[in-house]
């Protein structure tokens, strides 16, 4: 059975669980690393002994056998320029969200990747979540009927919240709401979003890192579907490194509620008080299980390269998310609706509104 080189990029968080899905996995011959924190890095090498660990990505990008890349580094300025190497060296790319900073970024990357015939997916991780699964397939079935709304409210701890905030200035729109928007179009797809309403509301970030606790977003599409997402980034430790999530998605015929707040398993100990586990939103490994969405996202990727299948995520459907969510922040700037596409004068303004000093 043919297998894929892989190098990964950043073996943080994320990173660090990708690279040991393509550790564990069958369908991975050479795994190379690139990692800048040099006590990851050998921690990492001692926990899936790869075939290359090295602190310059630009090893990666320049070795011939890496066939397929996955990019998992921060802060989230290093994508594009990422991104572009790899794929301008003719390697498959698997990038975290968010696809860029600009939307010409987000163009030029997908532009490459198709003149290279080149494999280039987002990693929207929800799309592999079973329970939001289960909602895309009620669409499809047609257990829901007509789709009328859509409501995501999705809440992360303020650790976490404070761990992307202290590294880039980017709205909870951008670094959250993102998943949820990406989730609604997938769900709503031919459809398109065509006016955007956004408020973020200050709280406990507001000192510590200039930036909203919250982001309350409503898309109109094209059919009149209306999606409400709302995103939030303080709550307290309980849910350390986490998310709480409840969806409703109603039709004519049916709606499907989704709690995904991680209540149904509860441990507690004299040391750490009372924990919520497995309530990351990538997932984690439990023993030799994964529980969550991101080893078979990776999975899916090395099989979607070795097999030529299509990539969950089209990049162009994260360039969509891009310009809703761009949208949004201006709007929120703005205090008014704004209509969808983005007029190039908008573009511009929205990427002031988007990426905050
Ligand atoms: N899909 C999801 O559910 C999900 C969840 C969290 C984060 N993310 C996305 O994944 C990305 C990574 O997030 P994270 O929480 O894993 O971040 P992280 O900070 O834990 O990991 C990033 C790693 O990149 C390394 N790094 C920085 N510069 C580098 C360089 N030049 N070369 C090589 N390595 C470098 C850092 O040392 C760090 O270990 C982010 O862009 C984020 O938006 C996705």
């Amino acid at each position: 059975m043919r297998q894929l080189n892989v190098g990964v990029i950043g073996t943080g968080w994320c990173g660090g669980i990708r690279a040991v899905a393509c550790a564990n996995s069958a369908l991975v011959g050479e795994l190379h690393i690139a990692e800048t924190n040099p006590e990851r890095l050998s921690e990492m090498r001692a926990l899936i002994n790869p075939n290359s660990a090295t602190a310059q990505w630009e090893d990666i990008v320049a070795n011939p056998l890496v066939e397929a890349v996955m990019i998992s580094a921060t802060p989230e300025t290093l994508h594009y320029p990422m991104a572009k190497a790899c794929l301008e060296a003719g390697q498959h790319v698997l990038l975290e969200k968010p696809i860029a900073i600009s939307l010409a970024e987000a163009d030029e990357l997908i532009a490459i990747a198709e003149a290279n015939n080149l494999k280039f997916t987002i990693g929207y991780s929800q799309r592999f979540n079973n329970k939001q699964s289960l909602i895309k397939r009620s669409v499809a079935d047609g257990s829901v009927g007509d789709p009328v709304s859509v409501l995501v409210s999705r809440h992360i701890s303020r650790s976490l919240g404070a761990k992307i905030g202290n590294r880039i200035k980017l709205s909870p729109a951008a670094m959250e709401a993102t998943h949820d928007i990406d989730f609604a179009l997938w769900c709503l797809e031919p459809r398109q979003p065509v006016r955007v309403y956004s408020q973020v509301a200050f709280g406990v970030r507001e000192e510590a890192l200039g930036l909203p606790d919250t982001q309350m977003i409503m898309i109109t599409m094209d059919d009149g579907v209306v999606v409400t997402v709302g995103a939030g980034m303080n709550l307290p430790p309980g849910y350390k490194n986490a998310a709480n999530t409840w969806i409703e998605f109603i039709g004519t015929n049916g709606s499907v509620f989704v709690d995904d707040s991680h209540k149904d398993i509860m441990v507690q100990s004299m040391d750490r008080g009372v924990e919520f586990p497995l309530s990351t939103m990538p997932g984690e490994y439990v023993g030799a299980m994964y529980a969550g969405p991101m080893e078979r996202e990776t999975t899916h990727f090395i099989e979607a390269v070795l097999f030529d299948r299509p990539v969950m995520v089209e990049p162009r459907a994260a360039r969509l998310v891009m310009e809703v969510y761009m949208a949004a922040d201006l709007s929120a700037e703005l205090n008014q609706v704004v209509e969808l596409p983005l007029s190039e004068d908008q573009i511009g303004l929205a990427l002031a509104a988007s990426v905050k000093s």
